[in-house]
């Protein structure tokens, strides 16, 4: 369909910011929002995959980009790893277009390392980037988002908070960025405000890279092949664009997409045993059943997993 067709999804009078908006998935969204309409602060530190380095590059690249095809944008150099950085973002939004309403936390490293050798500082640094990273940027916009009763937010998230054994910072960063999400989705649900997870696929340096590759156990890779578009970040964009628009139907929950698929992830929990005189044996005695999914829930926060509980418990006398 047309990006400005009648019944297509339109970001005008919208103003975003996308954080790591200089390479990969982030540069993709960044055209996706500005192709709709949107004024766009393209963000990115431009440090290398492991996170190492800076270059003022990639967002001025992205930025020069959409004024080619008629869109605005500003670009923003800062790491969102600085709480000062992600407020000069939301600056730049103000006094260049006048508002914030949509923030897109994509900005991510990567540095694949197992037991033994991974480190506390390589859990910290990932932690930095994407947890603390999309914390900084969402409290930067969030009292913008109050004040005018409206915000659009998505986090980036990744298959690999299921767990990995090489990419196991990535991991444990990812996890902690949907329990980031779902929590500040709860907070602005009476405001206006829908905060949604994305978890990509996509052919950027992320997967390609020769030497991530080899470290992560992956199968090497033709680097000099040309990249499928069939695979590219270009794929993962259209879900971002219904989570920041206004008619997103949905707040607090996480969406794969990528390689031509959309689907919702989502973490459930089982009716389980109620057996107030279970022993430890009698647990085990009865794991069939502990870990039977008939009657799953999906869980959306934490408040409706304790009234689940609860309610399972009034029933059982
Ligand atoms: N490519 C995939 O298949 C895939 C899968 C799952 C999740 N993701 C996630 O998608 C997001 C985008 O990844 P990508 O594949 O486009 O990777 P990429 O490396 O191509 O792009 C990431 C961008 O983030 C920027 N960035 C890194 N640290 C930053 C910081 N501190 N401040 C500002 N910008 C910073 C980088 O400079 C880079 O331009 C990441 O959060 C990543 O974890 C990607």
């Amino acid at each position: 369909m047309p990006v400005n067709s009648e019944s297509s999804l339109r970001f005008d009078g919208r103003v975003a910011v996308v954080t790591g908006g200089g390479r990969g998935i982030g540069r993709s969204h960044a055209l996706a929002l500005a192709e709709r309409g949107a004024k766009v602060v393209v963000n990115d530190f431009g440090g290398a995959l492991a996170g190492d380095g800076s270059d003022s590059g990639p967002a001025a690249e992205v930025v020069a980009e959409i004024i080619a095809a008629g869109g605005e944008a500003v670009a923003n150099t800062a790491s969102v790893t600085d709480p000062a950085g992600a407020v000069s973002m939301v600056d730049d939004a103000i006094s260049n277009f006048g508002r914030i309403d949509i923030v897109i936390n994509n900005a991510g490293n990567l540095d694949p390392c197992g037991m033994p050798d991974l480190t506390p500082e390589s859990i910290a640094q990932h932690h930095d980037i994407h947890v603390l990273g999309s914390f900084n940027v969402t409290r930067a916009a969030w009292p913008h988002f109050t004040s005018q009763g409206y915000g659009r937010v998505v986090l980036t998230a990744s298959v690999g908070f299921f767990g990995h054994p090489y990419l196991m910072a990535y991991s444990v960063a990812k996890g902690a960025t949907v329990s980031l999400a779902r929590s500040l989705a709860v907070s602005g649900e009476d405001q206006g405000i829908k905060v949604n997870l994305v978890a990509p696929a996509a052919d950027t340096r992320m997967v390609t890279d020769p030497e991530l590759r080899a470290k992560s156990g992956l199968p090497p890779r033709d680097s000099s092949a040309p990249l499928n578009p069939e695979r590219g970040p270009e794929r993962v964009s259209p879900m971002v664009v219904v989570l920041a628009h206004e008619s997103c139907p949905v707040n607090g929950e996480m969406f794969a997409a990528g390689l031509g698929r959309f689907a919702k992830v989502f973490l459930a929990e089982t009716p389980g045993v109620i057996d107030r005189g279970l022993d430890a044996e009698g647990v085990l005695a009865r794991w069939d059943e502990i870990v039977d999914e008939t009657g799953y829930i999906v869980q959306v926060s934490s408040a409706g997993a304790v009234e689940f509980r609860e309610r399972l418990l009034t029933d059982t006398p």
